[in-house]
């Protein structure tokens, strides 16, 4: 089997372009890649003892509360609560600091949180110098809880904040 596994959601957007960049910056051989959908359970991520996260911030209020949704609205109830000893683990996230500077990447801290409260241990934390924004729920102790991508305003900056989160995510992972 594989040594890490990436879960990520949704398809054919910033998220997956950015998951397959990691997983080939990694080498594909190491990852496996795992579009997360509905019928993605907790036992399908507890079979890696690592763990890749890519998840967007989409805000819903009224006006688009009839989005469709995506892979990670089916599966973050499912991890509610539940228990990953064992388990390292990183986030990445996708969000845009531009339009939604007072939310930006929130996703990040929700799963995050989570999984620290299941006893995962998470690494690959980013310093917040270099992003511009005004508040994010993935700012915990003034530290991003993983790696925040903005493809919609700083797609240049991606491949350098992707190279150099890996080289912790190596050294955390023992690769
Ligand atoms: C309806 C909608 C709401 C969004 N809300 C947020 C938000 O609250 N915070 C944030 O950082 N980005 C927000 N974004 C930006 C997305 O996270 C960003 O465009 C991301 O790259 C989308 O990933 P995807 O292409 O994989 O779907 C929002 C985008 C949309 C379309």
């Amino acid at each position: 089997m594989k040594k890490i596994g990436l879960f990520y959601a949704p398809a054919n957007g910033a998220t997956e372009r950015i998951a397959q960049m990691i997983s080939e910056k990694l080498g594909e051989e190491n990852v496996e890649m795992v579009l997360i959908t509905e019928s993605t359970e907790l036992k399908d991520i507890l079979e890696y003892k690592k763990l890749i996260f890519g998840v967007p911030t989409i805000k819903v209020d009224d006006l688009n509360e009839g989005d469709e949704k995506t892979g990670w609205d089916y599966l973050i109830p499912k991890l509610d609560h539940r228990r990953f000893d064992k388990t390292i683990g990183a986030i990445f996230g996708l969000g845009n600091s531009v339009d939604y500077p007072e939310n930006f990447v929130d996703s990040m801290g929700t799963l995050a949180r989570m999984l620290v409260a299941g006893s995962m241990k998470l690494v690959g934390k980013c310093s917040t110098e270099g992003y511009e924004f005004t508040n994010s729920a993935g700012v915990i102790n003034e530290t991003f809880v993983g790696l925040p991508i903005d493809e919609d305003n700083e797609a240049e900056k991606t491949d350098g904040r992707v190279d150099e989160w890996l080289e912790k995510i190596r050294s955390n992972f023992k690769l």
